[in-house]
């Protein structure tokens, strides 16, 4: 794979509305008929005018390197980058895109693969439903959506996988709604799970695969979960390498703070999303914020662009 450092001029090849209010961008490379290679899972990042930088999936084939294909859900109350993919973005416009990167990895050594979609979550999954259909692997797609006429790429999916590897649910089909909690009750043994979806359908998914084993389950957020009642409050950064102490306001972030010290720390979504700001900690009760890392990884890392701490925390810079 590329560096994800690597940012190339793309062009906006095709542009195809989609069921939920989704657009499915197809982008080439104007001189380069192959791109940087990606995994099931890589998502890219796109630089927008103003310096928003968003994460969105890849869900075209691995195999095909002669476009990235992304799918982009309308939200209005999000952070303005789909809001401004949607109005703006015209065939033959070029973004900056960046080199694929992957924090969303099928499992080498897994026997079986249970891949949850919710609403646009779907997009990783196509990719990841698309590769082990190529190397037939076992594996069942569960995509979650309000209604068929809600369900993006759908079309595509019943074309391409068999009926025994795609199961629907409708939450306006009684006959299809199904209980997470009983459909992850028992964990077969070697099989992994994948889920990706709104808010909402994270926090149920996490809770319904609780008693799963941590190292078998795996997901990717597009926005960390909100919580209305935290109240951030200031504490102090102390780096491990010097001893030198940060004071964090109420109202700066960790990441903020740290580079106005002079540390350089690389950020890309600055929503605690994509992992780009991740460093370790050494010690202190960090308060996790980000939507990012596992709950083994929290353990000993910190998302400092939306994460904060009890008192102080000594962070491993
Ligand atoms: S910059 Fe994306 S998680 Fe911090």
């Amino acid at each position: 794979m590329a560096s994800p450092r690597l940012i190339m001029k793309m062009k906006v090849a095709s542009l195809r509305h989609e069921a939920g209010d989704v657009s499915v961008v197809e982008f080439r490379h104007p001189r380069r008929p192959q791109l940087p290679s990606f995994e099931a899972g890589s998502h890219v990042d796109i630089h927008m005018p103003g310096g928003k930088v968003r994460q969105y999936s890849l869900m075209g084939h691995p195999a095909d390197l002669s476009r990235y294909l992304i799918g982009v859900k309308r939200e209005e109350t999000g952070r303005g980058g789909s809001a401004w993919l949607h109005a703006n973005l015209k065939v033959g416009d070029e973004m900056p895109v960046s080199a694929p990167r992957n924090h969303f990895r099928l499992h080498d050594k897994a026997q079986a693969h249970l891949l949850l979609g919710g609403g646009i979550g779907i997009t990783p999954m196509i990719a990841m439903a698309r590769a082990l259909e190529a190397q037939g692997k076992a594996f069942v797609l569960h995509f979650f959506a309000r209604s068929r006429s809600m369900a993006p790429m759908l079309a595509d999916l019943e074309a391409e996988l068999p009926a025994d590897r795609l199961v629907l649910h409708f939450d306006d089909d009684p006959a299809t709604v199904v209980d997470l909690a009983e459909l992850l009750k028992e964990q077969k043994d070697g099989t992994h799970l994948y889920y990706c979806g709104p808010p909402g359908f994270m926090a149920w998914a996490r809770a319904s695969s609780a008693h799963w084993k941590p190292d078998t389950v795996h997901f990717e957020a597009f926005q960390p979960e909100e919580d209305p009642n935290f109240a951030p409050e200031p504490f102090t950064i102390q780096l491990h390498s010097t001893g030198q102490e940060l004071e964090v306001p109420a109202n700066a972030s960790a990441l903020t703070v740290l580079r106005a010290a002079g540390l350089l720390l690389f950020s890309s979504c600055e929503n605690g999303v994509c992992g780009s700001c991740e460093c370790g900690f050494v010690a202190g009760e960090p308060i996790h914020r980000d939507a990012f890392l596992s709950p083994e990884a929290r353990t000993r890392r910190f998302i400092p662009c939306v994460s904060r701490a009890k008192g102080q925390i000594i962070l491993d810079l």
